[in-house]
C-alpha cells in the first residue's frame, strides 16, 4: 500500500508535519514497514480540505487530531 501525504503549502499551514510524523509513527508502531510506504507529494488539488493524503488513488482529509482514527480506519483495515 502506498501513502501519500501532501506537503504543499496550504496543507504545511493546516499541520502536514504532525501528520507526517504521525503516520511515520504507527507505521513503526504496527511494524507496517514492509507492508506500507510512505511518501510526501505537493499539492493534491484537494487543499480547502485539510491535510490531504492519498492512499493509492482515494484523497482523504486528515488533521493532526484525526490522524490516528485514519490509521485505524483507513489503513489498517485495508491491509
Ligand atoms: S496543498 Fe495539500 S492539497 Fe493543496
Amino acid at each position: 500500500m502506498k501513502i501519500t501525504a501532501c506537503i504543499g503549502s496550504s496543507c504545511h499551514v493546516k499541520g502536514s508535519r504532525a501528520v507526517v510524523e504521525g503516520l511515520k509513527r504507527l507505521i513503526n508502531d504496527n511494524d507496517l514497514v514492509d507492508k506500507v510506504e510512505l511518501a510526501g507529494a505537493f499539492c493534491l488539488g484537494n487543499c480547502q480540505n485539510g491535510v490531504s493524503v492519498k492512499i493509492d488513488d482515494e484523497i482523504f482529509s486528515v488533521s493532526p487530531d484525526t490522524v490516528e482514527d485514519f490509521f485505524k480506519n483507513e489503513v489498517i483495515t485495508r491491509l
